[in-house]
């Protein structure tokens, strides 16, 4: 069920170029979240259409998100001041099964991927599991949460051009640790995912991926989220990124 509330923000923190942490009172949504759901923002007058934005995490009545701004909807939230209220809808979609992962899962994010992961980390380990966090950025200007993910679980660096941490993709650290892994999720661009996907199912991984389509509603009744799936027999079906996902089993997903 998802709820519309007009939430104050608590705090607005800018991260890295572009980046921004804004956290939200918002203790009906946050009570209902769960890891890999996201809100709809509506982003000021200008903007018609909410902005979907994935939970990073939510406790004690507060929704922690973090975004980069790319147009006028993330830009109208970057000027967000602490005590400005926003409309929000949420919590929305389908987020991530942790308990299918196993005792030991490997948890993946790619660049402005790498938020929701937080939560998914922090379920994973309060259900039980010993889980390992695998985070890659383009540089060392895109790093974000490293420290958030160290406190709740091993944690793995890369950067795509070497300026900090492991040289490389977080494919090359996958390989090496689905030897004793139990399964995999995964959030971030979709070649990233594609290859995760790969390698999980090389190695006989469940494996989860929360995919990004535009939106329009956010609930299911516009398909402007529409992505290729596939059906039992073979075919392609359609589903919603925003009602069916935006966690797919990544054998569903028409790669
Ligand atoms: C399920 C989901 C979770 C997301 N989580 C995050 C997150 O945690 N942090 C973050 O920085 N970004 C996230 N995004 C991407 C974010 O929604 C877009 O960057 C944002 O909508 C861009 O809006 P804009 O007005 O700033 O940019 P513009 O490009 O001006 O947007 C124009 C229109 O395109 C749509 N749009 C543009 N890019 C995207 C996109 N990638 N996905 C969906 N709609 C888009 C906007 O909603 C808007 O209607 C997520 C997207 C989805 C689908
Ligand atoms: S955004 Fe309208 S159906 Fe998904």
């Amino acid at each position: 069920m998802s709820i519309q509330e007009i939430c104050r923000a608590a705090s607005n923190t800018r991260l890295g170029e572009g980046l921004y942490q804004l956290v939200l009172d918002a203790p009906q949504i946050a009570a209902a979240a769960q890891c890999g759901q996201f809100v709809h923002i509506a982003c000021g007058e200008g903007n018609l259409l909410r902005r979907p934005i994935s939970i990073c995490e939510a406790g004690e009545g507060r929704l922690r998100i973090v975004f980069q701004v790319k147009g006028s909807g993330t830009e109208w939230l970057a000027d967000r001041k602490e005590g400005d209220t926003l409309d929000v809808l949420g919590p929305l979609g389908h987020g991530f099964d942790t308990a299918a992962l196993g005792a030991r899962p490997v948890l993946i994010g790619g660049g402005i991927g790498v938020p929701p992961m937080l939560q998914a980390a922090k379920c994973a380990k309060a259900a039980g599991a010993a889980p390992r966090a695998v985070l890659g950025f383009r540089n060392r200007g895109a790093v974000i949460l490293e420290e958030d993910f160290r406190a709740v679980c091993e944690t793995f660096v890369t950067t795509d051009d070497g300026s900090y941490a492991r040289h490389g993709f977080v494919t090359d650290v996958l390989q090496e640790l689905v030897a004793d892994a139990t399964g995999v999720a995964a959030c971030g661009p979709k070649p990233m995912l594609k290859a995760i996907a790969a390698i999980a199912k090389q190695a006989g991984l469940p494996c989860q991926v929360s995919m990004e389509e535009r939106m329009g509603c956010g609930i299911g009744a516009c398909l402007v989220c529409a992505c290729a799936l596939k059906a039992e027999n073979g075919e392609t079906r359609y589903g919603h990124v925003c009602k069916d996902g935006p966690v797919f089993n990544a054998e569903e997903v028409e790669w």
